[in-house]
């Protein structure tokens, strides 16, 4: 599903097209069939995602078999599982569509059917290349990273109609990395697999409409090896159920979800007792069995501040934004941990800092995201300063405590020429975003007032629910809501290549 600014402006449009289609011939032109486009629109990322449908849900019913262990053991980077899925995608078309894309990185269809009718495996078609009756084609093209399953519909999509479409598909597992070189997607471990596929690392695992513009709610039946666990986004739906050596896991994520916020995590996991906050969210706790010793006392220790936690930007954000919450702790590590919806994932341990930083992501990242990747600092700039909020309010250091120690130390000339409204694909996660991005949320709020600022989050957080926001969106509701001009604020916090002194 799209945000709600443009679906009320596609539903529309859809409108205006049928009731034109519907005016007695020869009144209008009739459905014009192009292409979807081959990516959401997003600069960062030009391929990830793609246009001419929203894609309203995911059914995920994927089976995985772990990497068998060797002796001596094969090295991390050559480790393999493989992974089998169909799955079935819900969509509407947003124009009048001829073929439309998905994502797919890495894995290989066998078979796809759309509206119950089987499409045709076929080589990518030259350009102007004219194909006939339901087709589809892959192209993998890891060098300039583009990995895209093309669908062309037979009979074609009209504006507004919906369609389902059934994806059978699979593959070898690896360790996928994203532009910078880290870790993401589907990354095979010794014991299952991590998770994590921010920003673009859901197309490794499922054929996807890879970008938050299009959010979707999903359900996942995840069959693995009988005694591992498999653990996704939202609630188990029904108990694991085991036959011929296989247990399959079933979750539904009712809720609207990015794409890169998905988890569908695997191995020898733990769960911890069910606890809730006051509000009444479940925390359904997953922590894997061969973290021990220190990094599992911290670990529990910080877990179970998360009723609290929640309680507490409860209070500062409004309601927690979805059906559940809890965590998967796992021992191995991509270097990172990740807010995926409901259930983040964690390398090694959970420190109270990451605890309380992936919880405030469920409003701030998860419930409102960035409409580009452009505007990644609103997701870590929030998630770092909820971070010192909560510090401050569980007796530690005050939030201007935590903003002098950033502003205070000397930095260098790079240190400050980030522009951290503008990072660009390789600055993403650089350091800046984080605490540059803190530093101006608490800037805003010695500028604003404490009273203006809470209101102004509380008024961002509902107009943008389930949906995208831009930094600009962002500003003119703290405008609105403070009666000031920020414009000049701004651009100094989030786009002069120096330290900013006014505020
Ligand atoms: N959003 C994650 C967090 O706030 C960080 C993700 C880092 N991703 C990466 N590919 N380096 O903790
Ligand atoms: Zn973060």
């Amino acid at each position: 599903v799209r945000t709600s600014r443009v679906l009320v402006a596609a539903g529309l449009a859809a409108g205006v097209l049928a009731s034109v289609g519907a005016a007695a011939a020869p009144a209008g032109p009739g459905p014009r069939y192009t292409a979807g486009a081959d990516g959401a629109g997003d600069a960062y990322f030009p391929l990830a995602g793609n246009g001419g449908y929203d894609v309203t849900h995911y059914d995920l019913d994927i089976d995985y078999v772990p990497p068998v262990a060797t002796v001596p053991p094969t090295p991390l980077s050559q480790i393999r599982g493989r992974l089998d899925g169909v799955a079935t995608i819900d969509l509407v078309a947003r124009q009048d569509l001829d073929r439309f894309n998905l994502d797919l990185r890495g894995m290989t269809v066998s078979g796809l059917a759309i509206n119950g009718k089987r499409a045709t495996g076929i080589e990518p078609p030259a350009d102007g290349v004219e194909v006939e009756g339901a087709a589809y084609w892959q192209v993998q093209d890891d060098a300039n990273r583009r990995w895209e399953l093309t669908v062309q519909p037979r009979p074609k999509l009209k504006a507004g109609q919906p369609a389902r479409v059934v994806v059978t598909y699979g593959g070898e597992t690896s360790r996928p990395t994203d532009i910078e070189g880290a870790l993401y997607g589907w990354v095979t471990t010794r014991d299952g697999a991590m998770v994590v596929s921010e920003p673009e690392g859901s197309m490794t695992w499922y054929p996807v409409n890879d970008h938050q513009r299009d959010k979707a709610s999903y359900s996942f039946e995840i069959t693995v090896p009988a005694g591992k666990t498999a653990v996704a986004n939202g609630l188990p739906a029904g108990e694991p159920v085991t036959a011929d050596g296989e247990t399959t896991w079933s979750w539904e994520a009712p809720d609207q979800q990015a794409s890169y916020l998905t988890t569908a995590s695997v191995g020898d996991f733990v769960r911890r007792p069910v606890t809730t906050s006051a509000s009444g969210v479940p925390i359904l706790d997953f922590v894997d069995a061969k973290i021990t010793g220190n990094a599992l006392a911290n670990t529990n220790t910080n877990l179970a501040l998360q009723a609290r936690m929640i309680d507490f930007f409860e209070s500062r954000f409004g309601p927690y934004p979805f059906n559940s919450y809890g965590s998967i702790v796992d021992n191995d590590s991509v270097g990172y941990a990740l807010e995926t919806q409901t259930r983040p994932v964690y390398s090694g341990q959970a420190s109270q800092g990451t605890v309380a930083h992936e919880l405030a992501h469920q409003w701030l990242g998860n419930a409102v995201s960035p409409d580009t990747w452009q505007h990644i600092w609103l997701n870590e700039g929030w998630a770092t300063y909820a971070s010192w909020l909560w510090a401050e309010e569980n007796g530690g250091t005050t939030a201007q405590q935590a903003f002098a120690s950033w502003y205070a130390p000397a930095r260098t000339a790079a240190y400050w020429a980030l522009p951290i409204g503008d990072p660009g694909p390789l600055g993403l996660f650089a350091t800046q975003v984080y605490n540059r991005g803190a530093g101006t949320l608490h800037a805003l709020r010695v500028k604003v007032g404490d009273q203006a600022f809470f209101a102004a989050t509380r008024e961002w957080l509902e107009t943008y629910d389930d949906s995208t926001g831009t930094t600009d969106d962002f500003i003119a509701v703290f405008e609105e809501e403070s009666g000031q001009d920020l414009s000049a604020f701004f651009h100094t916090w989030l786009f002069a290549p120096e330290k900013p002194t006014t505020w």
